[in-house]
């Protein structure tokens, strides 16, 4: 039996880096995936190409987790076709490498909206069908950046520090609905934002990891699948760090 067999799973940010990662374990490990994404077209056919080699239902939906309609559609879609959906990853995230004294306004306002009213507009889309159900699981997809005094753009750790409250809040509040809400906080990886970082930052940052070296997306989702599995029925309202020991 495998992990997340029989599952139905949407993924926010399925594009590429973390986000291709998850939807293509989560199919691995049995789940049919959903997944959003905002402009990357050749990254979403790979995406799909990773799931359905996988022999499972492959759904990617182009819409921004800031698009109210289009979260809406995509929930009635799933409701309609697959009948809903078991697990929620809100994964979508981005960020800028900017020093406070240049960022604007604007910019913390991209940053926050994307990052965290993304995850709170998807959530409400996607958890009305999991709380007629009285079933599912969420997990938000956080950071390292959020939980320890790391050098990051502030509207960065700002935003991940956001989803710790969101994840526990959610959790107490969905709990009676039979939702499970948990959020796991990677350190730096091989793939997506990180790649930001000019070398010698890098370098600094492997320097003081325990395990000497940054992390992969695949270690990430393998550990992400387990997280939203019923193999892991008792964890709720966690932030979980996976930071090779910072
Ligand atoms: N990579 C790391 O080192 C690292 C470490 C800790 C935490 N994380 C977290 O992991 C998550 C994934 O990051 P990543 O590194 O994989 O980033 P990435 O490679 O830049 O991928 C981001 C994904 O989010 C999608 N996306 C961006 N804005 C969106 C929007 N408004 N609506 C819908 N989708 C949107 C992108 O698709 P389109 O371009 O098609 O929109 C893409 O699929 C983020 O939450 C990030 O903060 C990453």
């Amino acid at each position: 039996m495998k992990l997340l067999e029989g599952k139905r799973a949407v993924i926010t940010g399925g594009s590429r880096g973390l986000g291709r990662a998850l939807c293509a374990r989560y199919a691995r490990e049995g789940a049919d995936v959903a997944f959003l994404y905002s402009s990357d077209e050749q990254g979403a056919a790979a995406t799909t190409q990773d799931i359905t080699g996988h022999g499972r239902r492959a759904l990617a939906f182009k819409t921004s987790v800031l698009d109210e309609d289009g979260l809406d559609a995509l929930a009635a879609r799933l409701e309609k076709e697959w009948g809903g959906a078991d697990v929620l990853v809100n994964n979508a995230g981005i960020s800028q490498p900017l020093p406070i004294a240049l960022m604007e306004g604007s910019d913390w306002d991209t940053v926050m909206d994307v990052n965290v009213k993304g995850a709170f507009l998807a959530t409400r889309a996607v958890a009305r069908g999991m709380v007629r159900r009285k079933k599912g699981v969420i997990l938000n997809i956080g950071s390292l950046a959020g939980e320890r005094a790391i050098e990051s753009p502030v509207h960065y750790a700002a935003s991940k520090a956001a989803l710790r409250g969101f994840t526990e809040a959610l959790c107490k509040e969905f709990s009676r609905h039979g939702i499970r809400v948990n959020c796991l906080a990677p350190g730096l990886l091989d793939e997506g934002v990180g790649k930001n970082l000019p070398d010698h930052r890098l370098e600094e940052y492997v320097k003081h990891v325990p395990l000497g070296r940054i992390g992969t997306v695949e270690e990430v989702a393998a550990f992400a699948a387990f997280l939203v599995s019923d193999k892991n029925a008792y964890m709720n309202g966690e932030t979980i760090l996976m930071d090779g020991g910072l």
